[in-house]
């Protein structure tokens, strides 16, 4: 069995598997170098040979558990014809969302604009290197990428006040995501992916009153869907303002948490296997405080199942060594 699926599916407690959310990336210089050449992200997530070499280069450096394909949530609005790109300082940019066109798409318009990314995943996952553990798939979450498509760029800090006023658009475009995702986690699976994370980034946008509607709904049908095809699905639905309601609704395997999370407080309120919570910003300190701060992790969920992760992505400015430390810390205990 492979490490992930000890924890999430036989619920060992007996060791911690780890893996970094946004592992695969800019703190490290082998992923610059290869970037610098490749100006236009998306094209670099279309192309297999490089998006398979991104996704396995923390594999060779560090004892990680796990890979997670090098691709983006936003692969999603651009396989439906939304124009998508990334700009420097800035994050992604996306042309306006046109209803028509959106619904004119078909499955295998769909899954033909994005193959590459399926063909990476078959890459990866029957790479030698990662023989005995886990391959991640991922989508962003219905409401998070609902933010994107309607807001096109990442939100401030809220949502501008007319956000909902279209409810026919935005209603409609949260089945089109829904749909998608489906055909989207289907062929991920497929082509080898043994997990799949569900990112919602924006969760803490919404009010406790708007969550039924825009995370709980959309999110447990896809929580469902992933169960029906054996696979484990993971939630990480940042920032939200209640994480046991989210957990006993939309019931995913495996829960992952935020750095402003209380780990003990989520211990006793969760049941399901947690991952994740230590600040990224702990890894640009200094060992001794990394060291503090990663056993306190590892002792209060010492009989939990859990996965060590951090609360959100790696911060470009992490040194390599740090991460190398933090691995060793984990797997040393
Ligand atoms: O985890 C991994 O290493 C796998 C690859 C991965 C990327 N994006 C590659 C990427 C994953 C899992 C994502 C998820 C993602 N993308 C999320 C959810 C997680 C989160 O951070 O909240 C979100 C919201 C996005 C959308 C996105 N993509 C933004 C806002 C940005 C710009 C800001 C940033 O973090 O760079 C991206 C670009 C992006 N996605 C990069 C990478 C490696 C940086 C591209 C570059 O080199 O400039």
């Amino acid at each position: 069995m492979r490490p992930l699926n000890k924890v999430i599916t036989n619920k060992d407690t007996s060791f911690k598997p780890i893996w970094i959310m946004r592992q695969a990336g800019r703190y490290l210089p082998e992923f610059r170098e290869i970037r610098k050449n490749n100006p236009d992200f998306i094209n670099l997530c279309l192309n297999d040979n490089l998006s398979s070499e991104i996704t396995l280069q923390p594999l060779k450096r560090f004892d990680i558990d796990a890979a997670i394909i090098f691709s983006d949530i936003l692969m999603l609005p651009y396989g439906l014809g939304q124009k998508v790109k990334f700009e420097k300082n800035f994050g992604p940019k996306l042309d306006k969302l046109n209803l028509n066109d959106l619904t004119k798409i078909d499955e295998i318009d769909f899954v033909e604009k994005i193959y590459p990314v399926y063909k990476a995943i078959k890459k990866v996952s029957t790479d030698p290197i990662l023989k005995n553990k886990n391959t991640i798939g991922f989508v962003g979450a219905p409401w998070t990428l609902l933010v994107y498509m309607i807001n096109l760029k990442s939100p401030k800090k809220d949502l501008s006040k007319n956000f909902f006023q279209d409810e026919f658009l935005i209603n409609r475009t949260l089945l089109v995501i829904e749909n998608f995702l489906k055909v989207h986690i289907k062929n991920q699976i497929e082509n080898g992916a043994n997990v799949i994370q569900i990112f919602d980034s924006w969760a803490g946008l919404l009010e406790l009153k708007d969550l039924p509607n825009y995370i709980y709904t959309p999110t447990l049908n896809l929580v469902e869907y992933v169960k029906s095809l054996n696979v484990p699905v993971i939630c990480f639905p940042r920032e939200i303002k209640d994480y046991k309601e989210f957990c006993e609704i939309v019931k995913p395997d495996a829960i992952s948490i935020d750095y402003n999370v209380d780990p003990k407080k989520i211990l006793n309120e969760i049941k399901i296997p947690i991952q994740g919570g230590l600040d990224p910003k702990v890894l640009l300190t200094n060992y001794e405080n990394l060291k503090k701060e990663t056993y306190k992790y590892l002792e209060i969920f010492k009989d939990h199942p859990y996965i060590f992760n951090l609360g959100h992505g790696i911060l470009p400015e992490t040194k390599p060594e740090m991460v190398a430390n933090l691995i060793k810390l984990v797997k040393n205990n």
